[in-house]
């Protein structure tokens, strides 16, 4: 097994296939001892502090419920509470609260900020959400495929909508897992060319799609997640016009075959995305994917902090 203590987790580009199975193995280890409500204290007495600078339901409780559950604690630190928020360096920040915490997570805007705090922070970061990165989302994802199908590789993937952050680090991941990706996005929605040459360079052939309907044929996953991101919501009007035709209904879902499982990170908009139908019908995997966000974080949690 790799040794990941002290290791950041600000990407998923930074970690190899080998790395990202270790912690899918102990997520799947933590989860069944969790649903058996058998004590796992690997981390007692440890603090994790939890920056946010945009609003979250899942990552915020995910993370706190999951550092308790390994007998240490969490603080959640809104950035407007901070001094960060009245002009404290990230370096000043990083290094005291290194001084306090055990690790530290942190979600924002801006990626290089995130890259920032973990050059000085001396203790691991994690991100929890950037503009251009969401590589906790991916890592409860591609827990919750392999759960489905047994294993990850070869496992056909198709990202509907819009080429976001969610996007980006899935089809990263995709490529260090050996699962074929296509993206069906409008023109102009294409994700950031950044991340696709860094899927390339991690051996992935991501494909690019205009047509959701050619996408989900043959797709094993039909994946999805929301048209406006936070930080977005001056250019929702836009969006809904520019991403119609690019949601998760009933008849891509038949296209796709009933053995086709369908992902959302969440939170959903019924009727732009995914149709309220999906999202609760017998192919939807989303309640799965949003408890994974606790065990996977929690493998990497128990892998990384001190
Ligand atoms: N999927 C996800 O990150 O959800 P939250 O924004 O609720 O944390
Ligand atoms: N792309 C979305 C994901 C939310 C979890 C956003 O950034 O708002």
């Amino acid at each position: 097994m790799p040794d990941l203590k002290g290791r950041h987790f600000t990407k998923v580009a930074d970690w190899s296939g080998e790395e990202l199975l270790a912690v899918l193995d102990l997520a799947d280890d933590l989860k069944a001892r969790q649903h058996r409500r058998e004590e796992h204290h690997l981390l007692p007495g440890r603090a994790l502090g939890m920056i946010f600078q945009k609003p979250s339901t899942r990552t915020r409780v995910s993370f706190e419920v999951g550092i308790a559950q390994l007998g240490g604690h969490g603080l959640y630190l809104a950035a407007s509470d901070l001094q960060l928020g009245r002009g404290e360096t990230l370096r000043d920040t990083a290094t005291v609260l290194s001084r306090y915490l055990d690790g530290l997570m942190i979600r924002t805007f801006v990626q290089e900020d995130v890259e920032e705090l973990a050059r000085h922070a001396s203790i691991p970061v994690i991100n929890g959400l950037t503009d251009s990165s969401h590589p906790c989302q991916a890592l409860a994802d591609v827990m919750t495929v392999r759960e489905r199908f047994g294993g990850l590789e070869g496992v056909r993937l198709a990202y509907l909508g819009d080429g976001n952050n969610v996007c980006a680090s899935l089809m990263v991941a995709a490529a260090k897992l050996g699962m074929p990706f296509v993206a069906a996005t409008p023109e102009g929605y294409e994700p950031d060319l950044k991340a696709v040459e860094i899927a390339r360079e991690a051996g992935g052939e991501p494909e690019f799609a205009h047509d959701p309907q050619e996408a989900a044929h043959g797709a094993d996953v039909l994946y999805t997640d929301v048209w406006t991101s936070m930080g977005q919501e001056d250019e929702r009007d836009r969006r809904l016009r520019d991403l119609a035709g690019f949601g998760i209904d009933e008849q891509l879902v038949r296209l796709a075959g009933e053995k086709a499982t369908v992902l959302h990170c969440l939170p959903a908009h019924y009727g732009e995305e995914i149709t309220e139908g999906v999202l609760y019908g017998p192919q939807s995997a989303v309640w799965d994917q949003a408890e994974n966000r606790l065990h996977a974080q929690k493998g990497l949690l128990a892998l990384v902090m001190p």
